[in-house]
């Protein structure tokens, strides 16, 4: 039998990842204009583990997740999606860009519906499902409506609906609740967690919010400004279901402390 041979070397003890990046360089344009947004990135993420991603302003967290979601090429390094190049693979995967990026001439249930549409999936049997998506994020009759009547932070809410109306694997969000109420991104919080909790999805959230990181994340990559590379990785060993009240708590405060003091760090080094 052929030995099958790893790209990288996996220890015994843990979970196969399904993320991994090693190495991965990423720059815009060409010289003289050329910016350098990724540099030498590398990090795994395990199944159904769920990593919050924390970095400053253009540091090239969108785009590490555009790579993931096999939106758009790197330069160098590897990138492997279960084993697969993420441009060529055929897994389910969701996104919420930063932006909503809904079409405006659709009703919110037919931008929700999009995703199986464009899969040739008979998105009719889908609808019970993106009905139940739009009452989770707190939208129940908005269905019928298109997105010039919503605020800024529905619409997030419904890119999140669209992100995951196919069951994805892998959900890839960027900032998704960026734009939301302190009270409303709680709820959602809690219910994505409640979601993940109950499906195990593998999930890559990026996040401004500290708080928002170590309260969702497994563990939390923490990146240096441009070019972006991982500086430092906190393991956040907050027991499930964490419940809101435990970010007043002093086990809370000290993982938060360990991501904010790694990312200034991050960005003095
Ligand atoms: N399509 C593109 N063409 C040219 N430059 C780009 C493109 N996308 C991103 N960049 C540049 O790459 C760098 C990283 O951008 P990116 O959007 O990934 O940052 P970010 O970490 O997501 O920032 P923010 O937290 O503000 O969302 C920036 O300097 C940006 O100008
Ligand atoms: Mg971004």
């Amino acid at each position: 039998m052929v030995p099958v041979k790893l790209a990288f070397p996996v220890a015994a003890d843990r979970v196969q990842p399904i993320i991994r990046v090693h190495g991965v360089g990423k720059t815009f344009g060409r010289s003289p204009d050329a910016v350098e947004a990724l540099r030498d990135v590398s990090f795994d993420v395990d199944e159904g583990e769920f990593v919050s991603l924390v970095g400053p302003s253009g540091c090239g967290k969108s785009t590490m997740l555009r790579i993931l979601a096999g939106i758009i090429d790197w330069d160098r390094g590897e990138v492997l999606v279960r084993g697969e190049d993420p441009r060529a693979t055929r897994l389910p995967v969701g996104m919420v860009f930063q932006a909503p990026v809904l079409l405006p001439w659709r009703t919110v249930l037919q931008n929700i519906l999009l995703p199986l549409e464009m899969a040739g999936i008979n998105h009719r049997a889908h609808e019970g499902r993106a009905r139940e998506l739009v009452a989770w994020v707190g939208l129940a009759g908005f269905e019928g409506k298109r997105p010039y009547e919503l605020s800024g932070g529905m619409e997030q809410r419904v890119a999140l609906c669209r992100a995951l109306v196919n069951d994805p694997v892998l959900l890839l969000a960027d900032e998704p609740f960026g734009a939301l109420d302190a009270m409303t991104r709680d709820r959602l919080n809690l219910e994505l967690q409640r979601i993940w909790m109950a499906t195990r999805k593998t999930v890559v959230f990026v996040t401004h919010s500290i708080q928002e990181a170590v309260f969702l994340g497994d563990r939390v990559a923490v990146m240096t400004g441009r070019p972006g590379r991982v500086f430092a990785v906190v393991n956040v060993g907050l027991s499930r279901p964490r419940e809101l009240a435990i970010q007043d708590g002093r086990e809370f405060g000290r993982y938060a402390a360990e991501v904010r003091v790694a990312l200034e760090a991050a960005c003095a080094g």
